[in-house]
């Protein structure tokens, strides 16, 4: 197919895409582990996996036009786990967290957005400045219609056992014995402390043709249909969006 006629057709493939969503379930809450963003910047050429990351810090920003558009009303998305902060070289992180300190939280904070802004994970691992940007990108967005979490920093281990954790301190608080917790505890305790607000992940997408979790959000995700899509996260487009919301919303047609 020649460049002249993509874009036209592509146009054609999402109004027919929305046409028939129309008839299925949507997701309430999406997941998204947007990866592919180095290997992205070496396919259009560049070396420099900078490119890679600030396009993908942008596109985030597309993308959740899109699933607002598709009416979904809850979004996480996996952006750096304290897997990243750890392993990757210091000049990468850094400039990972450049990204979250300005262009992430900026495009968040327009005056017009939709999205009330949570981050899962842990604070600590990112500088004070790069904390304090998130968390007043959070409570600038206070109150708007749909939710979107981000983790950074993300432990999905330290998620579940913090929460644990949390459970623990306020038996101790209330004078109950571990024994008392032990004998009582239910799973909903657990679920109202991890990091990720809402419900259950209904689905989560994938980007750049890797077939794993790597610890996105284990607690919410016992029940997530997977769809994992080969683009790239900087390429991933509204017509990827919304095939894997088509499959999303055939496979759970399929299984009532
Ligand atoms: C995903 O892109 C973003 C982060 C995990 C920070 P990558 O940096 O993992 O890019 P690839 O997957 O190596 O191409
Ligand atoms: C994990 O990042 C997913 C995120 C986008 C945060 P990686 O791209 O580093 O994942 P692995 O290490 O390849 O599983
Ligand atoms: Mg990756």
């Amino acid at each position: 197919m020649t460049h002249r006629f993509r874009i036209p057709i592509e146009r054609l493939l999402v109004a027919r895409l929305r046409r028939e969503l129309k008839g299925l379930p949507t997701p309430a809450h999406l997941g998204l582990i947007m990866d592919g963003n180095r290997r992205w910047a070496r396919s259009v050429g560049v070396d420099d996996i900078r490119f890679g990351h600030r396009a993908g810090a942008e596109h985030l920003d597309r993308v959740l036009t899109w699933c607002a558009q598709a009416g979904i009303d809850a979004v996480s998305v996996y952006v750096l786990s304290a897997d990243n902060i750890a392993k990757r070289d210091d000049a990468q992180v850094s400039f990972l967290f450049h990204l979250l300190e300005t262009l992430i939280p900026d495009r968040l904070r327009r005056p017009d957005g939709l999205w009330e802004l949570h981050v899962a994970g842990n604070l600590d691992l990112v500088p004070d400045a790069t904390a304090r940007a998130l968390k007043e990108a959070v409570g600038a967005t206070r109150g708007r219609p749909r939710r979107l979490t981000l983790a950074v920093g993300y432990d999905p281990y330290g998620d579940v056992v913090d929460a644990v954790r949390q459970v623990l301190w306020d038996a101790a608080d209330r004078g109950d014995s571990a024994g008392d917790v032990a004998r009582t505890l239910e799973p909903e305790a657990i679920d109202a402390r991890v990091s990720a607000p809402d419900d259950d992940i209904d689905l989560i997408i994938r980007t750049s043709g890797e077939r794993r979790l790597s610890g996105c959000f284990p607690w919410r995700s016992v029940r997530a249909e997977l769809i994992f899509c080969d683009v790239y996260w900087p390429g991933f487009r509204e017509l990827d969006l919304l095939r894997a919301l088509r499959t999303y919303g055939r496979r759970r047609t399929s299984l009532r």
